[in-house]
């Protein structure tokens, strides 16, 4: 039997009737037409289903929808606009840190969580905070490379060619 939930995406309201198994990530994608979150594996595997919540990242295809009643979800749709991109969603067209682009949404929310809560993260605390966001086009050399350019940004501090 559906019920009506309400959940809050991206600052935004929204009612909606699910079965009491969906998934977080099948209700974004297909009840609320947020389709930058993406499904890979299904399993929590790869990641393509990060989503903040609570400003924590977690794989939405694990999540059941009801479970996410009263948190705060954070999707890609939530980042930033084509106006007015994250000094993350800059740094990785800057650095073509995106190549088939599935993995992206859900590193760059990932990197979002990183840079919440810790401004200056090391190389290696990058490589950690994104080890569950499986990118099989590049190394990561592009992509941790990003982070580190938009977390100088966000420092203030002026982002240049060999951070
Ligand atoms: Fe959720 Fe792969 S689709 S972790």
């Amino acid at each position: 039997m559906p019920e009506t939930i309400t959940l809050t995406v991206n600052g935004q309201t929204y009612q909606v009737d699910v079965e009491p198994h969906a998934l977080l990530v099948d209700v974004l994608r297909d009840k609320l037409g947020l389709t930058g979150t993406k499904k890979g594996c299904g399993t929590g595997e790869c990641g393509a289903c990060t989503v903040l919540m609570d400003g924590q990242p977690v794989n939405s295809c694990l999540v059941l929808a009801v479970r996410a009643q009263g948190k705060e979800i954070i999707t890609i749709e939530g980042l930033g606009d084509p106006q007015n991109l994250h000094p993350l969603q800059k740094a990785f067209i800057k650095n073509g840190a995106v190549q088939c682009g599935f993995c992206a949404p859900g590193m760059l929310l990932s990197a979002k969580a990183l840079l919440d809560r810790n401004p200056r993260p090391s190389e290696k605390e990058i490589r950690q905070a994104i080890a569950g966001n499986i990118c099989r086009c590049s190394g990561y050399v592009k992509i941790v490379k990003a982070i580190q350019e938009a977390a100088a940004e966000l420092r203030g501090e002026a982002a240049h060619d060999g951070v």
